[in-house]
């Protein structure tokens, strides 16, 4: 028999042992989500750093492409249509469009796109492009779709988002070659602060539209769902994959405020969830009327610096079609010098590159203001570098326009700036 005391002792010690045994846990607990936030912070500065290669790359990239394409292009014109020369002219211009979708896609990774954002019902989206799937993959393979009824709207560039889903559905019929099911689902969803665990980042709480893409293919090891979204990763054998697949979607989805997260087991299939951002119907309307507002075109003065010549010949036609009263300049120096000679001409809007040799874009913005501190300014480049951008995001009140851009967007984007109440 126990005495009454020894009972007290005893329950005392016990409860003693359930306290220390729930601290440890918790402990426990908190040290693995700190390591877990660790190897994301890892994992994002080390994409943020990949994607700052991949940009730069690119833009020179882009510029020798630029001139390949044109030289070759000048020499098809000279050849004769049948000649050895046109036709190893031609193999040099295809190759070099081959080099810049491939530029293309490693822009849209390090986020250096423009996005031309529309509100849409992904639901749409998908069906629409489930008729063009069919012809792209195999017979074996089944494609599903499943779409709420009443899913919300999002604000994406629709373009863009079709690449996603495209290169998402084609990864899943590659994962399955004796066939299977290819699942594409939306669905809203409402995320927490808590929902890291779902998207394994940081997560803004509130309302998304979730697209998944499933397949009950041959699945991932660990190993590989880590290295997934890094470019040129790729298991695939030579001349198969490129690895960029999944990096463009990564910049896409980022860019577009999403998230995109993947689970999958060896053997059994994989499912990537894409979220994005809901609009409401609200956001929607105004988006619109902003849209519709911006009616391009006008009689101010531009002053145009862009260092590439057919660059600036264009963008001038472009700009003096719309009315506008364009002086063009090659490089900052000789902007200033522009400006010095015309002290009686009003400049309302300075559109420049931003990386320029000699004085760059911002410096030459700077020391314009100082003259002139009334014109409105836009930048434009391919690669802006650390100049106006910090980590993929706009300096603040800088208005920039990126390349490639198309007649439509320099005309809204300029009559956007001139609007804007300073
Ligand atoms: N649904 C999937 N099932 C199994 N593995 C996948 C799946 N999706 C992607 N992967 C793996 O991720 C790798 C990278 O995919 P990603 O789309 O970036 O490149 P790729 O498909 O190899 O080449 P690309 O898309 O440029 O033609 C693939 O090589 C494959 O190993
Ligand atoms: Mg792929």
């Amino acid at each position: 028999m126990h005495s009454r005391r020894q009972l007290v002792a005893g329950a005392l010690v016990g409860a003693r042992t359930v306290e220390l045994k729930s601290a440890n846990e918790k402990l426990r607990a908190e040290i693995a989500k700190r390591k877990e936030i660790e190897t994301e912070l890892v994992q994002a500065q080390k994409m943020e750093a990949v994607g700052r290669l991949a940009g730069g790359v690119a833009h020179d990239f882009n510029n020798i492409l630029t001139a390949i394409m044109g030289y070759s292009e000048l020499i098809l014109a000279d050849a004769t249509s049948n000649s050895t020369l046109h036709g190893n002219a031609e193999e040099i211009f295809k190759s070099a469009q081959r080099a810049a979708e491939l530029t293309r896609r490693l822009l849209a990774f390090s986020r250096r796109q423009i996005l031309e954002l529309k509100v849409v019902n992904l639901g749409n989206l998908v069906n629409d492009l489930l008729k063009m799937l069919r012809h792209m993959i195999s017979e074996n393979v089944e494609p599903i779709t499943i779409n709420t009824a009443d899913l919300w709207l999002v604000n994406v560039d629709p373009h863009q988002i079709e690449q996603v889903i495209l290169n998402l559905a084609i990864n899943a019929h590659d994962a399955m070659p004796k066939g299977g099911k290819l699942t594409i689902e939306t669905a809203n969803i409402v995320l927490q602060d808590a929902d890291r665990a779902v998207t394994h980042e940081g997560v803004s709480p509130g309302g998304y539209v979730v697209l998944s893409v499933s397949d009950t293919g041959v699945g991932m090891t660990p190993e590989v769902q880590e290295r997934l979204f890094e470019p040129f990763f790729t298991t695939k054998e030579f001349g198969k994959g490129t690895g960029l697949g999944l990096a463009t979607c990564y910049g896409i989805i980022k860019q577009s405020g999403g998230h995109i997260a993947v689970s999958s087991t060896p053997g059994q299939g994989s499912t990537f969830r894409v979220y994005l951002p809901r609009v409401t119907a609200v956001d929607a309307q105004l988006a619109r009327q902003r849209q519709a507002q911006i009616q391009p075109g006008g009689a101010e003065t531009i002053l145009l610096v862009e260092d590439e010549s057919s660059l600036r010949h264009l963008a001038t036609k472009i700009l003096c079609n719309l009315g506008y009263n364009v002086l063009a300049a090659e490089n900052g120096v000789e902007a200033l010098q522009v400006i010095e000679q015309r002290r009686e001409q009003k400049v309302n809007l300075l559109l420049t590159d931003v990386v320029m040799p000699k004085l760059g874009g911002r410096e030459l913005a700077d020391q314009l203001h100082a003259k002139r501190p009334d014109v409105k300014v836009l930048f434009t480049s391919g690669w802006t570098g650390d100049a106006i951008v910090h980590h993929g995001i706009l300096d603040e009140g800088v208005a920039f326009l990126a390349k490639p851009y198309t007649p439509d967007v320099l005309a809204r984007k300029v009559r956007e700036v001139l609007d804007a109440t300073a």
